[in-house]
């Protein structure tokens, strides 16, 4: 339909970012999906009731973050964009190939520029929409092996409470959310290779929970998100800690460990 919303989502083949699909179609946005796996898009079209455009895009090329962005800047009806693709590493950051590591900054900080530089000019003309940038409680942590996502991640809620500062001086009623999930059930461990079971049953949750918690979180203008209460209680007493004695739980962390 002409007048609906459109919501853009990178990384919407799997996981968090389907799972927002859904969501935000039985909220009555039309879509726009991004990923590299286009038929795993078509499939997930197929199940949703609303206008979907598809586009096979590898995010971390910058021509293709270019092309992305020009689009996003002139779409009529955008009323909200989720920069949602991402995967994590295994390996020590000097083992690990550079490229690898360059394609993630390429994916979680350039891409979430380029896109979200476009998307804001677009919705602060407009005066109404957000963006939600997935994070993940890795923010707040460092952890070996690890070292290049718990950065980029930081980067992002570093940079989603930086623009809704600037939203808020310009009395914008666009709005930005960090949404920093904890383990959660999706392809996201298959593609990294990790054993889901070196991790409690107890810490896990559904892809379903965050992304509601996400979108409420956003109905209420909640800058950062944490789903699930667990997870609150662990930012909020390791960011309290002294910087030497994080450093010492988070060298001995089992998750840590369970990595080297
Ligand atoms: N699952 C967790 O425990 C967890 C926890 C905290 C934060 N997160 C974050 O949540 C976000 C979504 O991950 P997920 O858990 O839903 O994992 P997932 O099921 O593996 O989904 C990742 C998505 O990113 C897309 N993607 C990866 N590389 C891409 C590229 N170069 N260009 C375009 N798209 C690309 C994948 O699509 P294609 O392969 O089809 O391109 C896929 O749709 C990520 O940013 C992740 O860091 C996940």
């Amino acid at each position: 339909m002409a007048d609906r919303p459109v919501a853009w989502i990178t990384g919407a083949s799997s996981g968090l970012g389907s799972e927002f699909a859904r969501q935000l179609a039985a909220r009555g946005y039309d879509l726009v999906l991004i990923a590299r796996r286009r038929e795993r898009l078509e499939q997930l079209a197929r199940q949703l009731s609303v206008h979907c455009e598809l586009i096979r895009s590898d995010l971390t090329l910058r021509s293709e973050q270019e092309i992305l962005a020009q689009r996003l800047s002139q779409e009529p009806r955008l009323a909200l964009l989720v920069n949602n693709a991402g995967f994590g590493t295994t390996r020590l950051f000097w083992e690990a190939e550079l490229q690898g590591q360059l394609a993630m900054h390429e994916l979680h900080v350039m891409a979430a520029v380029r896109l979200t530089h476009a998307a804001l000019n677009n919705l602060v003309r407009q005066g109404q929409g957000g963006i939600i940038n997935v994070a993940s409680v890795a923010a707040f942590a460092r952890s070996p092996a690890n070292v290049s996502y718990c950065a980029t991640k930081a980067w992002m809620l570093a940079f989603s409470e930086g623009l809704a500062l600037e939203l808020r001086a310009r009395k914008s009623p666009v709005k930005v959310q960090a949404l920093c999930p904890g383990f959660t059930y999706t392809e996201f461990h298959d593609v990294m290779g990790v054993d889901r079971n070196a991790v409690p049953r107890s810490w896990w949750m559904q892809a379903e929970e965050v992304v509601r918690a996400s979108l409420e979180g956003l109905d209420r203008g909640q800058v950062c998100v944490i789903p699930g209460w667990r997870y609150r209680f662990l930012v909020a007493v390791l960011t309290k800690l002294p910087f030497a004695l994080r450093m010492i739980l988070q060298a001995n962390s089992p998750h840590t460990r369970g990595r080297l």
